[in-house]
């Protein structure tokens, strides 16, 4: 005989010591990446209104906010760059006194020490926090010319990584840039340096949050010629699949929460590390419901990116980040 009552599934879900002897997936301090904010200025630590808990901070707040980052265990910050000036070409993005540079250098001397109190440098490699349209690349007959894009692309990762950082994130979805990116990196002599690209990046309303942060959206248009149609999978493995070839040694899927399939499909046909970006609007939203007393915001957490481990990812990239390793340490 078979099956009931000889079976009986709830026998494992007694305790929580046999529920955790049998649990499948979890998620670690050390899967987790937090985005961060960097401004001109000193002493600056201002709240951004759309993403409650989380600031822009100048490089000294910045150093300290980092401090506190790892000695939570938090393996690695993503750091987005809100320069003094826009222009056209995004010149901020690759100079080497540009913000993020100078951020970048000061944390790399404070935090880069030995292995046990290390912080992983990632820096976000886009134009569009710098162009003054809001654009990822320069404008050319009224459309985002990506070959033009590529040469301000490369420099801006190798001007990053010569500053320090550990490992360069493209974000733009031009075509080719990873490619543009290791060349570049390669001949700097960075041949050690990964790259993390945002493989499969959507055109998602999911981004409204960052934008009002990083004062980054277009002025004109949509990025819907450049980021990906969120109907599409066979395109994000395509998209997946290029980028690997091209030389990236980890590869993102983003948004998360409505892309999960996606990144079981990345997982289960590639063989590289997958991040699952929990963005902006992602985080406004558990945030805004929990504000409410709608929802328990700590469980609804835990609870929404176990499931990103479950559909595969590798890397979580939150601004959940340093409460969910608080609590995960409790
Ligand atoms: C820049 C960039 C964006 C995000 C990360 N890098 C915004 C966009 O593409 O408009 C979004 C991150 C988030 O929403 O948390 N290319
Ligand atoms: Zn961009």
């Amino acid at each position: 005989m078979t099956g009931f009552p000889k079976v009986r599934m709830r026998r494992l879900r007694k305790t929580e010591t046999l529920r955790r002897m049998v649990r499948e997936n979890s998620l670690r301090v050390s899967d987790l990446v937090y985005p961060l904010f960097v401004v001109p200025g000193t002493g600056v630590r201002k709240e951004i209104s759309s993403l409650p808990g989380c600031y822009r901070l100048s490089i000294d707040t910045l150093v300290e906010e980092c401090k506190c980052i790892r000695d939570l265990g938090i393996p690695a910050v993503l750091l987005f760059g809100i320069p003094e000036k826009k222009d056209a070409l995004g010149s901020e993005a690759y100079t080497a006194t540009g913000i993020v540079q100078r951020a970048v250098k000061t944390l790399a001397r404070k935090l880069s020490g030995k292995a046990e109190d290390r912080l992983e440098i990632v820096t976000d490699v886009c134009l569009c926090e710098y162009t003054d349209h809001g654009h990822c690349g320069p404008i050319r007959n009224g459309a985002v010319d990506n070959d033009a894009a590529l040469q301000l692309l490369a420099k801006t990762a190798v001007s990053q990584v010569r500053a320090g950082a550990t490992m360069v994130a493209p974000s733009d979805m031009m075509d080719g840039r990873v490619a543009a990116i290791r060349s570049a990196l390669d001949k700097a002599g960075f041949v050690d340096t990964p790259i993390m690209s945002y493989a499969a990046k959507f055109a998602s309303a999911y981004y409204g949050p960052f934008r009002e942060a990083a004062g980054s959206a277009p002025r004109f248009g949509d990025r819907r010629s450049y980021q990906m149609d969120p109907a599409n999978v066979r395109e994000a493995l395509e998209e997946v699949r290029l980028d690997i070839e091209e030389g990236a040694d980890i590869v993102m899927v983003k948004p998360a929460l409505a892309y999960l399939d996606v990144v079981r499909a990345v997982k289960e046909r590639f063989g590289r590390p997958v991040a699952a970006y929990n963005v902006s609007g992602e985080y406004a939203m558990i945030k805004a419901a929990a504000a409410q007393g709608w929802i328990d915001e700590k469980r609804i957490v835990l609870e929404t990116l176990t499931g990103f481990k479950r559909a595969g990812a590798d890397i979580v990239i939150t601004y959940f980040a340093k409460d969910v390793a608080a609590s995960l340490r409790e």
